[in-house]
């Protein structure tokens, strides 16, 4: 009965957050003991282990500065792969998958450099590759700028720019399609952006980058970048508002509105926001938030920041932020469902019995087209159109008081 009432909260609280996507890939609690996975694990650091002993590589166009080139996937941000001041991290991200730029904690992104085109194109191509810091930027780091429309709450507008003007040869764009922002010459000048942040959080697309560079191939960004120890960013280098962005996540979304006009977004929650989060303890504050049966061990932080900051990075909303956090923890504590979050239940009664609030139930919107399902139906061939099925089990003691609710559940799944 619990796990079933469990899965529900569950299944609804993702249903009643749109917000929130957890794609696959994302995050991967559910996959807790699987031996396989394990194994594989340790297959994938061995071959990172032996690959860092054996590979250096220089950062193109980096000038003066040469030395090991971490792979993004080495990067954590409890624990920086080297005592340096500084260390490099390379990544490639295919068109249309979100890249997740980290530094390890009391490092922040202090250069970095992007291209953006077919793979092709990109190995055929010895350009040195420019790796900017917040110094040569200053267009993308004074809030009074000219050069960027932004509004007030952030966001940057794609049209209406001033024309390119090429300085000290910093724009080498395509001349095909000339690009929609102001231009530096990246192929991508948007993700410039990550600049001075702890992490940054995009995806790469045509719509964010500005132009297609070479249309009808599969492009990919490649992006490099320095991590530099937050002490350096003293007073006299930076301005203010350039080392708060040490203590922030950047994430860039694109929205696109009516009349084919993007919006680009700047979205920047605290460092301590995304990168602080725990399960407590059962001595700890916020344990009693926990209801039911919560006796498993809940993870170790390194455990809950390493699932959870690729989601919590895109969610604006604190509010939604705990909620995702507080079905974590509450998984992690009964991976059988016995533990319910204080989210989904706010009162237990003295014989135990918890007593659910309205989020575990649908919430109205807007029904779906059914015309494709009557097509379907009206096929001649039906019995041979494979189907999905989903099953929902309802768990109540006053059927009548749901049954509007569960009828929009029906037609919602
Ligand atoms: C990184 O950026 C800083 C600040 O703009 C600059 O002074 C420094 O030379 C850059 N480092 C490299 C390796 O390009
Ligand atoms: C790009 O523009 C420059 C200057 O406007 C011109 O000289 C050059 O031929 C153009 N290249 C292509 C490939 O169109
Ligand atoms: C990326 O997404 C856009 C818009 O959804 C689509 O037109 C394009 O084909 C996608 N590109 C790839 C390589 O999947
Ligand atoms: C579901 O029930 C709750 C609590 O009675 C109510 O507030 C909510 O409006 C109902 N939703 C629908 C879709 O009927």
């Amino acid at each position: 009965m619990a796990l079933t009432s469990w899965l529900l909260a569950h299944v609804l609280v993702m249903v009643a957050s749109p917000i929130v996507t957890l794609s696959s890939g994302d995050i991967s609690p559910l996959k807790k003991g699987n031996t396989l996975f394990s194994l594989m694990f340790h297959l994938v650091h061995f071959f990172l282990f032996w690959q860092r002993q054996f590979k250096k590589v220089s950062i193109p166009g980096a000038g003066r500065w040469t030395g090991h080139v971490y792979r993004l996937r080495e990067i954590t941000y409890f624990k920086p792969p080297t005592q340096d001041r500084s260390f490099a991290v390379k990544t490639d991200i295919t068109e249309n998958k979100t890249a997740f730029l980290l530094c390890s904690r009391g490092y922040f992104i202090s250069n970095l450099s992007v291209r953006f085109g077919s793979r092709v194109h990109l190995q055929s191509d010895s350009t040195a590759v420019r790796l900017y810091g917040l110094r040569d930027l200053p267009i993308y780091i004074t809030g009074d700028s000219t050069g960027i429309l932004r509004d007030k709450d952030g966001m940057y507008r794609t049209q209406d720019f001033p024309s390119p003007q090429d300085k000290n040869g910093m724009y080498h764009t395509q001349n095909s399609s000339s690009p929609r922002y102001y231009p530096v010459g990246t192929g991508c000048d948007p993700v410039l952006r990550c600049l001075g942040h702890q992490a940054c959080i995009f995806k790469p697309s045509l719509k964010l980058c500005g132009l297609d560079p070479q249309p009808d191939l599969r492009k990919q960004l490649e992006v490099r970048y320095v991590c530099t120890a937050d002490a350096t960013t003293d007073t006299l280098t930076y301005e203010r508002h350039q080392r708060e962005r040490t203590r922030e996540v950047l994430h860039i979304s694109v929205t696109e509105m009516d009349h084919g006009l993007d919006i680009i977004q700047w979205n920047t929650p605290a460092e301590n926001d995304i990168f602080s989060v725990m399960c407590p303890g059962p001595k700890q504050s916020g344990f009693e938030r926990y209801y039911g049966v919560c006796d498993d061990e809940p993870p170790p932080p390194e455990k809950v920041v390493s699932d959870l900051w690729k989601v919590l990075g895109r969610v604006p909303s604190e509010a939604c932020r705990d909620e995702l956090l507080q079905v974590y923890c509450a998984y992690h504590y009964n991976i059988h469902g016995g533990c319910v979050p204080a989210l989904v239940t706010s009162q237990v009664d003295k014989d135990g019995v918890m007593f659910y609030n309205d989020v575990v139930l649908p919430r109205k919107g807007r029904r779906p087209d059914e015309r494709k399902h009557r097509e379907v139906l009206a096929h001649p061939h039906v019995s041979l159109i494979p189907a999905r099925m989903a099953f929902a089990l309802l768990v109540h003691n006053n059927p009548e008081a749901v049954v509007s609710n569960s009828t929009t559940l029906v037609y919602q799944l």
